[in-house]
């Protein structure tokens, strides 16, 4: 058989890399929740048209990413490329009542070129506030993503943000843009010769060197911002200025995804290379009608947790664990050795017997190897003076303590 290996883009997470994982998450629940968003879990997968309707027929992630198969019954089916069209079709299916606050966190799937911070799974952190439509709340929900890159330790986020205009100004700013661009057809790749008459904003995201130079001088969407879109934008920027929020405008930041309007931000950091976007969101006003439900604003974003760790500084992995490892002398401490894991465990205390080991060498070695912080022996003078000899691995040092008091005492060791 030849050589099982994981799929191409596809990461292995071991310990402690999967610990540091568990943690960024835990730190993102701990944010979102006291920002009052609660967790919403959906499907990994769901029907292809949720996607197509949401992000866009013309988007890339539609066109080119999306990993779309067909079920045993020929249901057309799509593993989910991004979380915000799951939380939409969600929330409408289950009537949830507005305004509402969700986050979620989970594996999301792109059939793109696998590269450093690109996979084709990777993990997004994603917060939607469905049911809000003041410029505070645009505000919040950049806080939220930026506090949540500080608190990882990442010190090079840049927040760039736009506003890309609503269903009244787009229309003007689209028309002037398809006549820059008609000009300009030469200078276009095939895709953008396309994306002209389908959608042209795509073309500011178009990584083609002669592309990215033709739009250079295009009429941007905040130059056609209708006085009410405007003012939403002003008052968004003020309010980042308020909470002291170091924030560039970016008039090419589109965003990659079709459902935005208004409100576009994007986290950047220098340090990841070509994948340089931490995390991104905006606003999608017109996305719940979409889908059928009543006329109800939106925001959110979705944190890249791959990148986030790459750009985070690696953190220090403890020498030792907050484990407690049981050594037995022999087969008559078996029992009782299983016994006190049992009793650890249940006070919290991790706690870990080897029971293959034929010698109390092989034990330690044992404990050591799973970088245990002590060892709890139990021997037959142990047992007939009802103690414990606990020794600390980082010192060596080992004592006697009375059985009924070996929880406190392995506590003020891992806490030391
Ligand atoms: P997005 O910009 O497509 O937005 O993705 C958000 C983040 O996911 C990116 O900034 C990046 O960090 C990460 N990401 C995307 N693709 C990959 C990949 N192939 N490998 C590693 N990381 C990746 C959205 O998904 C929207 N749903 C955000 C949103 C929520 N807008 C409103 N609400």
């Amino acid at each position: 058989m030849s050589k099982l290996t994981r799929p191409k883009g596809t990461q292995d997470f071991l310990p402690p890399e999967s610990e540091r994982r568990r943690a960024a998450e835990a730190v993102f629940r701990r944010l979102a929740e006291t920002s009052g968003y609660r967790e919403i879990i959906t499907p990994t997968f769901e029907h292809r048209d949720v996607f197509v309707k949401s992000s866009g027929e013309t988007s890339d992630v539609v066109t080119k990413e999306m990993y779309s198969f067909q079920d045993r019954a020929g249901r057309d089916l799509t593993l989910r490329p991004e979380g915000t069209p799951g939380v939409v079709r969600s929330v409408l299916e289950n009537g949830v009542r507005m305004p509402c606050r969700l986050y979620y966190l989970g594996s999301c799937f792109r059939y793109s070129r696998p590269q450093r911070g690109r996979y084709r799974e990777f993990g997004q952190l994603g917060v939607e506030a469905l049911g809000e439509a003041s410029p505070l709340t645009d505000a919040e929900v950049i806080y939220l993503g930026y506090d949540f890159f500080g608190s990882l330790g990442i010190s090079d986020c840049t927040t760039q943000v736009n506003s890309i205009g609503c269903r009244e100004c787009r229309p003007l700013h689209r028309k002037a843009l398809v006549d820059y661009l008609l000009d300009r057809t030469g200078e276009l790749c095939a895709d953008c010769r396309i994306r002209i008459e389908r959608n042209p904003l795509r073309v500011f995201d178009c990584k083609v060197e002669t592309c990215r130079a033709a739009v250079q001088g295009a009429p941007t969407p905040r130059e056609y911002l209708c006085p009410a879109c405007r003012d939403h934008h002003e008052r968004v920027l003020a309010e980042l200025r308020r909470r002291g929020l170091r924030h560039e405008p970016n008039d090419r930041l589109v965003r990659g995804l079709d459902y935005y309007n208004r409100t576009t931000f994007e986290y950047v950091s220098s340090s990841l290379g070509a994948q340089d976007s931490l995390g991104g969101g905006g606003r999608y006003d017109y996305l719940v009608e979409e889908f059928g439900g009543p006329a109800t604003p939106g925001i959110g974003f979705a944190l890249g947790l791959d990148r986030a760790l790459l750009a985070a500084p690696a953190a220090e992995s403890p020498a030792r664990r907050k484990l407690a490892f049981v050594v037995w002398l022999s087969e008559a401490e078996l029992g009782p050795a299983a016994d006190l894991a049992g009793r650890l465990r249940a006070d919290g205390i991790a706690a870990q017997v080897d029971y293959d080991a034929r010698k109390v060498k092989g034990q330690f070695k044992a404990a050591d190897a799973a970088r245990a912080a002590c060892c709890i022996i139990i021997g037959p003078d142990e047992l007939a003076k009802g103690v414990f000899s606990l020794k600390d691995l980082a010192t060596g040092e080992q004592r006697e303590v009375p059985s009924d008091a070996i929880s406190a005492e392995i506590r003020r060791l891992l806490v030391e």
